[in-house]
């Protein structure tokens, strides 16, 4: 390893120890406000984000869930800077206090990416070059990124295997992406985000590819460089079993929105948003066979096109109202749990969210 990267471990510890809490209420590294996104399409401009809020702190673990379309790759892009032909139509994605990353020059902003922030995407075979053997993608990253010649990279990239779980290592870094396994594919990836020793890992589906025993072991993996390293994970998912396996904190989005975020705990055992109910609802049994369809809420996810002004949720919701028509605040539950449910406006113990309803 570099003197730079030992250098800043050791002055992350150090803040880490300063503030004298970790997880709960450790430093935000990462901190999205008010954030929309729009694409514009054929068909025109389409909003795919509207006023999302969420941080990651140092260290921690945050679940991000929801159904397909709702919005989650599309924040994990916004952070990365990849949002094609999306961008930013409003809002700050600021990095570590200082930075805000949605509108950085590109300068700082490659800084950031790749060196503080990596990222390992939906579908491993898309972001791994066929072309190349795993070591040379490794190797690629780590002189890059640390800056590392040729031979130390080599000797480096073979450590990074052998540290994700790839047998015999030494052997692998000469193989093409097409000669693993799905498993160790999506562990190469996990090897290269790893490879700029990020402050910030996020993980997109890091294993809808994967048979349940390989899932397993990779999120096992990923849970543990998160606790030896202090490194903190977005992990997005859409599945509660990982969840409540794996996070801190879980924000779950909806048609674009976030419907309620709070620890674990807060959405597991108290949610609020009757969109988060449903969800948990439609956890499969653990004697479900997995290739059974999961018991999907009925309804469909509006089209972008199409977004009510109210509520979104409000035409599949069993608790839909008069004031739904209406689009309902963030309402702070506690100090980590919030909902954007006019019924929990209701509750005296809650309170609304400063700034306009979003
Ligand atoms: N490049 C794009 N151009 C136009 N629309 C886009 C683009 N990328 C995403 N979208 C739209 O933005 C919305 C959110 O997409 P996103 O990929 O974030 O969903 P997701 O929550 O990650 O879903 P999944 O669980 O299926 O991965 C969708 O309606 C999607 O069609
Ligand atoms: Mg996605």
């Amino acid at each position: 390893m570099s003197h730079g990267h030992i250098a800043r471990g050791a002055a992350h510890d150090l803040r880490v120890e300063g503030t004298g809490v970790e997880n709960e209420s450790g430093r935000v590294l990462l901190d999205v406000q008010d954030l929309s996104v729009e694409f514009r399409t054929g068909g025109g401009v389409l909003e795919a984000l509207s006023g999302v809020n969420l941080t990651v702190r140092q260290g921690e673990v945050v679940a991000v869930v929801g159904e397909s379309g709702s919005g989650k790759s599309v924040t994990a892009l916004g952070v990365m800077g990849l949002l094609g032909n999306g961008r930013v139509s409003s809002g700050r994605i600021m990095w570590d206090d200082y930075t805000d990353l949605a509108t950085a020059r590109p300068k700082n902003f490659r800084a950031i990416r790749g060196n503080d922030i990596a990222m390992i995407f939906q579908d491993p075979m898309t972001s791994l070059d066929p072309l190349y053997t795993v070591g040379n993608q490794l190797s690629e990253a780590l002189r890059l990124h640390r800056r590392m010649r040729r031979r130390e990279a080599r000797a480096e990239a073979i450590d990074l295997l052998g540290m994700v779980g790839i047998p015999d290592p030494g052997s692998k870094v000469d193989a093409y992406p097409h000669q693993m396994s799905g498993g160790q594919r999506q562990r190469v990836m996990i090897a290269i985000a790893l490879a700029c020793s990020p402050r910030l890992l996020i993980a997109d589906e890091p294993t809808t590819a994967l048979d349940v025993t390989v899932e397993a072991q990779v999120l096992s993996l990923l849970r543990d460089l998160q606790r030896d390293k202090n490194v903190s994970l977005m992990l997005i998912t859409h599945d509660m079993g990982v969840v409540a396996e794996m996070a801190d904190r879980v924000v779950v989005f909806y048609a674009g929105r976030v419907a309620e975020q709070g620890t674990v705990d807060d959405i597991l055992q108290n949610p609020r948003h009757p969109y988060t109910q449903a969800l948990l609802r439609a956890i499969p049994r653990p004697s479900t066979p997995r290739d059974e369809p999961m018991p999907a809420i009925a309804g469909n996810v509006p089209a972008l096109h199409e977004m009510p002004a109210g509520c979104r949720f409000a035409d599949r919701c069993p608790l839909v109202h008069d004031r739904c028509v209406e689009q309902p605040p963030h309402v702070a539950i506690s100090s980590e749990h919030s909902t954007a449910c006019w019924l929990a406006t209701d509750d005296r113990s809650s309170a609304v969210l400063e700034g306009s309803p979003a």
